[in-house]
C-alpha cells in the first residue's frame, strides 16, 4: 500500500522509513508533486498535524499522515511547543532555538522537558491522532552531533547522554515519534490497509 507523509523534513522521512514494514511504501511530498510549504496556523501540536494531513487529503486525494512535534519544557510552561521550529524567530534556526532555550533556563533548576509527537492520519473518511510522549531533562550546554533540531540539549530519563549522542536506531527504539508511529502502524495493521 502507499500513503503518503506530509513532511518536507528529509531526517523524519529516514527515521520513519526505518520504522515502516517493507509492505507499507511511504511516499513524500515531492514524489506527489506537492512543492508548496503547508502553512502550520494551528495553535496546538495536534492542530498543527491535523491541518497538514487534511491538506494533503483535500487537494490530492491521497491517504496521508503528518506529524508534529514540540519540545515542550516544564519551567518554561511548556514552551516552545508548538513554536518549537521558529522559537527565536520566524527566519530562525536549530542553533538559534538551542541558545534561546538554553538562555531562558540559566537560572532555572529544575530541567524537566519532555518531546511530543502528534501524528495525524487521513485515512478514507477518518481522521485518527496518535500520540508519543518522551521525558527528559535540558542539558546546560549542547552534546553531540548525530540527530537534528533540539536533539543535542535533550537527555532522555535514565540515560547518561543526549539524543544527539544515539545512533538513529538507538533513538528510534525510544524515541517520542517512534512510539506515535508504532501506534500508527498497529491501526494500519488492524485495518488492513
Ligand atoms: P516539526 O515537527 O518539523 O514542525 O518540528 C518542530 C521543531 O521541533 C523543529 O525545530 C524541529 O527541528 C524540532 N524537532 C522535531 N522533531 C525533533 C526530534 O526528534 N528531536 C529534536 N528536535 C526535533
Amino acid at each position: 500500500m502507499n500513503i503518503v507523509f506530509a513532511t518536507g523534513n528529509k531526517n523524519k522521512i529516514k527515521e520513519i522509513k526505518n520504522l515502516m514494514p517493507k509492505t507499507i511504501k511511504i511516499l513524500s511530498l515531492k514524489d506527489i508533486g506537492c512543492n508548496q510549504e503547508i502553512k502550520e496556523t494551528g495553535s496546538t501540536i495536534s492542530e498543527n498535524a491535523i491541518i497538514k494531513s487534511n491538506y494533503i487529503k483535500t487537494n490530492y486525494g491521497y491517504d496521508c499522515f503528518s506529524d508534529d512535534t514540540g519540545l515542550e519544557v516544564d519551567e518554561l510552561d511548556g514552551k516552545p511547543g508548538v513554536f518549537s521550529a521558529r522559537y527565536a524567530g520566524k527566519y530562525s534556526n536549530s542553533a538559534k532555538n538551542i541558545q534561546l532555550v538554553l538562555k531562558n533556563m540559566k537560572s532555572i533548576n529544575d530541567r524537566s522537558a519532555q518531546f511530543r509527537t502528534c501524528i495525524s492520519l487521513c485515512h478514507g473518511n477518518e481522521n485518527y491522532l496518535f500520540e508519543g510522549i518522551v521525558k527528559g531533562t535540558i542539558t546546560s550546554k549542547p552534546k553531540g552531533n548525530m540527530g537534528f533540531g533540539y536533539d543535542s540539549i535533550f537527555k532522555p530519563n535514565l540515560s547518561n547522554k543526549t539524543f544527539a549522542e544515539y545512533t538513529l536506531s538507538e533513538k528510534n527504539k525510544i524515541s517520542h515519534r517512534s512510539i506515535a508511529l508504532k501506534k500508527l502502524i498497529n491501526h494500519l495493521i488492524k485495518v488492513n490497509l
